[in-house]
């Protein structure tokens, strides 16, 4: 524990106290992960893991062993009962009995062929069967058959990182800052045990490759996770800025943290706009990663930083608002990506870009009819404070081109209204640049993050222009989403650029998958997995 997270701040008449917690409640990444064959010296684990196909169990098919004569008869028992049906996610425990060298089997249903999106999954059921049964040590038994099909496809090294994700992920859930603490379930060993073929040592060193990055993306999703779980308290922009401060002197990163005074003096008009209402002031974060100098390309990523909105003088109605704690979640997903490309070292350029702020009703509050002038020199008229998210990121996307990025990501909790259209199966996307777009989607299809694209016909335009200023900053209920993105796509400056709203994907009211109630750290995979392939 730190002084550090002790927070007594004096502020005109005012005193805040917030009390000492300590951090290390992150996810442990010291779980050991090894891959190799069964020996005859194994030692004990608490469980065993077995993926299981419907292939294997159908009578008559491939009869061949599973695990052991008489466990494998028990589960075939199960099968013929309609109780064990390997299907997706389906789990089944069964004590071994002294059969075998782990107090329990885990069967997991896998989907045959069903690429790293059913590895992830099938690793994610797995993980919190193991959960149940408390087993911290694990062996996953890789049976040839099953594998071979996902191997060729996917290859040894992303089948291995997909089932590190699955497993890591599914465990990472939020932690509550109680009295008395209660420690997160964590893995301790997982060993990856090759069944009926011998392990090359070309297969070896793919395997630990896919693993050691699991692990590593793991750790960008679970910084993203656990900075949108904070309370607003605890995260203010001037705290957030703090943690991307301390990321990048982790990671030997160059950042600028962009106070009240000097946003004015860059005329960033829509930061201000939103932060003018609150007593904790804005930032504008920007994170230098120079990985290619050489180069003049430069991702520009772009993380709306809302720590928690009301609404402003347009307030939210009270049932649910404070899952506005989430409404950073894309500056989260963002910095979750830098700590990893930081780690990684690829050879391009990204210019991270964080406007955040807290937008509050006050008697100095942005209304609804002021006119704002942007960083851009646009000016918009504020039809409706609760639209903040667009106003803060068009300051963004300028603070990026101005820093030299010349292709803009976005991600961002924009709209309600995403999650009326996608529910919390996509992310909804807006585009000026189908070619972008394309490599957005192929990155978000190997993270196995869903992104719908939406149109965006010049008509919708309209809907935000304004008789006051250069643009409105809502367009209304119909095509909230569209309008939103467009809005700030204005702000792009022709610029090749992609809209990503997470405002249905970020926060889930119950798990699903490897993916937690609360914060779901969602984009951070797609994120690294875009510029890591593409300069
Ligand atoms: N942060 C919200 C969007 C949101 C709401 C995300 C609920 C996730 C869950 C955003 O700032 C907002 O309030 N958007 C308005 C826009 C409208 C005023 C044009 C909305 O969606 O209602
Ligand atoms: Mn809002
Ligand atoms: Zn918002």
């Amino acid at each position: 524990m730190s002084l550090k997270n002790l927070l007594i701040i004096f502020e005109y008449d005012r005193f805040i106290y917030w009390f000492i917690h300590d951090e290390s409640g992150g996810l442990q990444m010291n779980v050991q992960f090894t891959y190799g064959v069964r020996g005859t010296d194994q030692s004990v684990a608490d469980a065993v893991i077995r993926f299981v196909s419907k292939k294997e169990l159908i009578p008559g098919e491939t009869a061949g062993p599973i695990m052991q004569p008489q466990i494998d008869d028990a589960l075939r028992g199960l099968y013929a009962k309609g109780l064990f049906k390997a299907e997706p996610e389906q789990t089944e425990i069964l004590s071994t009995l002294g059969l075998y060298p782990a107090a329990h089997v885990v069967f997991v249903g896998l989907e045959q062929e069903g690429g790293a999106t059913s590895l992830r999954l099938a690793a994610a059921a797995a993980a919190k069967a193991l959960k149940k049964l408390h087993a911290e040590t694990v062996q996953v038994l890789l049976p040839s058959a099953l594998l071979e099909g996902q191997e060729a496809e996917l290859g040894a090294e992303h089948a291995a990182q997909a089932l590190t994700e699955g497993l890591l992920l599914a465990l990472h859930v939020r932690q509550p800052l109680k009295r008395e603490p209660n420690e997160r379930f964590t893995l301790k060993e997982v060993a990856f045990v090759q069944q009926g073929t011998a392990v090359t040592a070309e297969d070896a060193a793919l395997w630990e490759q896919g693993i050691a990055k699991g692990k590593l993306y793991v750790e960008g999703v679970a910084l993203a996770r656990d900075l949108t779980n904070l309370p607003g308290n605890d995260l203010t922009p001037e705290r957030l800025a703090y943690h991307a401060e301390e990321m990048a002197r982790e990671l030997d990163l160059e950042i600028e943290v962009i106070d009240e005074w000097s946003a004015a003096e860059q005329r960033m008009g829509g930061l201000l706009g939103v932060g003018q209402g609150s007593i904790n002031p804005p930032r504008m974060i920007v994170i230098h990663y120079k990985g290619n100098p050489d180069s003049e390309e430069a991702w520009g990523l772009i993380g709306k930083g809302i720590t928690f909105d009301t609404g402003g003088i347009s307030l939210k109605r009270a049932e649910g608002m404070q899952e506005m704690i989430s409404d950073m979640g894309g500056a989260a997903a963002v910095l979750g990506a830098i700590r990893v490309i930081g780690e990684l070292k690829p050879a391009i350029n990204v210019i991270a870009v964080i406007p955040t702020a807290e937008n509050m009703p006050s008697d100095r509050a942005l209304k609804p009819g002021d006119v704002l002038r942007m960083m851009s020199g646009h000016t918009v008229e504020i039809v409706n404070t609760d639209a903040e998210g667009r106003l803060v990121l068009a300051d963004g996307l300028t603070t990026a081109i101005t820093r030299g990025a010349t292709r803009l990501v976005d991600v961002a909790t924009l709209t309600g209204a995403v999650s009326v259209a996608l529910g919390t199966q996509a992310t909804g996307a807006v585009t000026n640049n189908e070619e972008l777009f394309k490599l957005v989607q192929k990155a978000s299809a190997r993270a196995g993050e869903r992104i719908w694209q939406l149109p965006s016909y010049p008509e919708y335009k309209k809907q935000i222009m304004s008789d006051a200023a250069d643009l409105k900053n809502s367009g209304g209920r119909y095509a909230g989403t569209i309008t939103g993105g467009l809005f700030i796509g204005h702000f792009a400056e022709d610029l090749p650029w992609v809209h990503l709203d997470i405002g249905g994907t970020a926060w889930l009211e119950s798990s699903r998958g490897w993916e937690p109630k609360g914060a779901t750290g969602v984009m951070v995979r797609t994120l690294i997995e875009l510029v890591l392939h593409h300069e």
